[in-house]
């Protein structure tokens, strides 16, 4: 059976791909190499277990974001929203990655940008970013909330120390 490891070792050994990790907090907790992975692996089993084309699955997702801020378009949500899929498309491409792999990356940031998947591999990449944003987006509330709640209940670390 195959591996996930085996799908994306060689993209994972590049340095180009992982210097991804230095674009911190992407959706919030984690960077984009860790969004990336986590994308990569849901869409992997997924795609697996329904009978899909699992490896490339698991490249398009672990590509899907590949992109840095430093370009004009990207300076603010919508335009990041909008055009990252074509900059990480032409990344890929550059790799020499299959057209099946570059259509699931164009299209999966739907409706933005106006594709539609055309792929079972392109819903199933589309369906684990979108899983694996909002888990981030809910944990990540949940901490603040913990904080923000701890803090108002309990005070500075200087009025804890009047208790202790
Ligand atoms: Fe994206
Ligand atoms: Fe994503």
């Amino acid at each position: 059976m195959r591996r996930f490891s085996s799908c994306v070792d060689d993209l994972l050994r590049r340095p180009e791909i992982r210097r991804l990790a230095l674009r911190r907090a992407h959706h919030f907790s984690r960077n984009r190499l860790q969004h990336c992975l986590a994308v990569a692996k849901l869409s992997f089993y997924t795609a697996r277990l329904i009978g899909a084309d699992s490896r490339t699955c698991a490249r398009a997702a672990l590509l899907h974001d590949w992109y840095f801020e430093n370009r004009g378009e990207h300076r603010n949500r919508v335009g990041a929203n909008v055009h990252h899929p074509q900059i990480a498309a032409d990344n890929a491409r550059g790799l020499g990655e299959p057209t099946a792999v570059i259509d699931i990356i164009q299209t999966h940031m739907w409706p933005y940008g106006g594709r539609t998947p055309r792929s079972v591999e392109a819903w199933i990449v589309w369906m684990a970013d979108n899983l694996v944003w909002v888990t981030d987006l809910v944990a990540s509330a949940a901490v603040y909330l913990r904080k923000k709640v701890r803090r108002f209940l309990y005070g500075s670390s200087r009025e804890q120390g009047y208790a202790a």
